[in-house]
């Protein structure tokens, strides 16, 4: 006799949230016009009809919008956590009872746990995966391979996946179309800035109360997210130094009117440390030994890696939870330094990610990038895909319908003289 396995319908924190998870994702959707408008059609045209599709996203009110809009298209759609520690558990409770999504993702769980998710997602033999950092597609490359045939494509959320599809593809192993999701203008030009550069700093203040105003605020990383963190810090009253690797980045910064210094100078000036660089160790012993005490040190960049957390506690005498997403690590020194958020992304960690209004745009490309997918399905070549422009305007187009701005339209006569060559001095 062979045993019958039932496979877990989901797993997540507590059933019992879901309301306070509905009511949470209703009032994020008076803030997503745009989805809302893409979902009410997915609703009639069914574009996912036999598509089963994963999710691998923070697992918040926004994304609940993009899983609805993508069940409502027909799909056969499951959600897993992109992160450990970024999980909404009323959110999670309430897709998988109020709207019948399969959800796998529970704020805190272990590094195991959130491995075990990705792979009972890829169980579910996906058509269409959408990654936020690519740990599905990098499962799915490395282990399990016999799925492959069976994938129409991927489409990736943020920088740092980008980058590791990249890596993929140079390294042949990447066979099937990835969307570029991140590199679309309507996403990383208000996610990536003024998404990160808001909500960073809301985990920031969430998790300490403190005054930024008059803090010296050191940003490791000029990318769009950096220049968002730069920009709010400032705006916050915060004397911001910046540091980057990459020259014209850095002239950038410089003329954006920030102070510009290594590393190791800025550590023994800052009071709080924001990594937004992709890398590794940005922030690493020589930098702890110089900081001042009760320095604030976080990250708000994809993965944990950015602060070199490990050579921290090794040196500490004690590390000690002081408030939510707030650890103390007492030195021999007598000094002590502050770690939110374990090192995990500060902004959904300890706040609730980028608002609506910017995840709105970011989503609104995600579920066109998936149908597109399956509209193009066995054409695209291998690789990375730019989101294309007719679909980036279009997004940006309905924002601004949404927000009721007119702009103006060219005249026959400027389109003419834009398609001239002849027309100079
Ligand atoms: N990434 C950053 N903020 C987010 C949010 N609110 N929802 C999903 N992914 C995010």
């Amino acid at each position: 006799m062979t045993a019958t396995v039932t496979k877990p319908q989901y797993e997540i924190k507590d059933i019992a949230l879901a309301p306070q998870g509905k009511q949470r994702i209703e009032w994020a959707g008076r803030e997503m016009p745009v989805l809302r408008q893409i979902q009410e059609r997915f609703a009639q045209e069914k574009p996912f009809a036999g598509i089963r599709l994963i999710a691998c996203c923070h697992v918040t009110t926004e994304t609940a919008h993009l899983a609805i809009a993508l069940k409502n298209g027909g799909a056969d759609a499951i959600l897993i956590a992109s992160n450990p520690l970024s999980t909404q558990d009323d959110v999670a409770a309430s897709l998988v009872a109020d709207y019948g999504i399969p959800v796998f993702a529970i704020k805190g769980e272990d590094n195991d746990t959130y491995h075990r998710h990705v792979n009972i997602a890829l169980d579910h033999h996906p058509n269409i995966i959408i990654d936020d950092g690519s740990d599905v597609t990098a499962t799915l490359v490395a282990q399990r391979q016999d799925q492959i045939s069976e994938i129409i494509g991927t489409t990736e959320e943020t920088t740092t996946g980008i980058v590791r599809l990249q890596a993929m593809f140079n390294d042949g192993v990447l066979s099937f179309p990835a969307m570029n999701v991140n590199d679309a203008d309507t996403k990383h030009f208000f996610d990536n800035r003024y998404g990160t550069g808001q909500s960073t700093l809301d985990g920031i203040i969430r998790a300490t109360n403190i005054l930024l105003a008059g803090k010296t605020l050191v940003v490791a990383g000029y990318g769009w997210c950096g220049k968002g963190v730069a920009l709010r810090g400032r705006g916050m009253g915060a004397n911001v130094i910046v540091t980057e690797i990459d020259p014209t980045r850095a002239i950038e910064a410089v003329m954006d009117g920030f102070r510009v210094m290594p590393m190791i100078e800025a550590a023994s000036l800052g009071d709080v440390f924001v990594t937004v660089t992709g890398n590794k160790h940005v922030i690493r012993p020589e930098h702890f030994a110089v900081m001042k005490d009760g320095a604030i040190v976080c990250n708000s960049g994809h993965f944990d890696i950015e602060i070199d957390l490990k050579s921290l506690g090794a040196q500490a005498n004690e590390v000690k939870e002081v408030r939510n997403f707030t650890q103390q690590y007492s030195l021999p020194s007598g000094k002590s330094i502050i770690v939110l958020g374990e090192g995990r992304l500060v902004n959904l960690a300890a706040a609730e990610g980028h608002p609506s209004a910017v995840m709105d745009m970011s989503f609104a490309n995600q579920a066109l990038a998936c149908e597109y997918l399956v509209k193009n399905k066995g054409s695209l070549a291998p690789g990375l895909h730019s989101i294309p422009t007719e679909v980036d305007r279009e997004i940006a187009r309905l924002k601004l319908n949404a927000m009721n701005i007119q702009i103006d339209s060219l005249t026959p006569e400027q389109i003419e003289y834009l398609n001239s060559w002849n027309a100079g001095t």
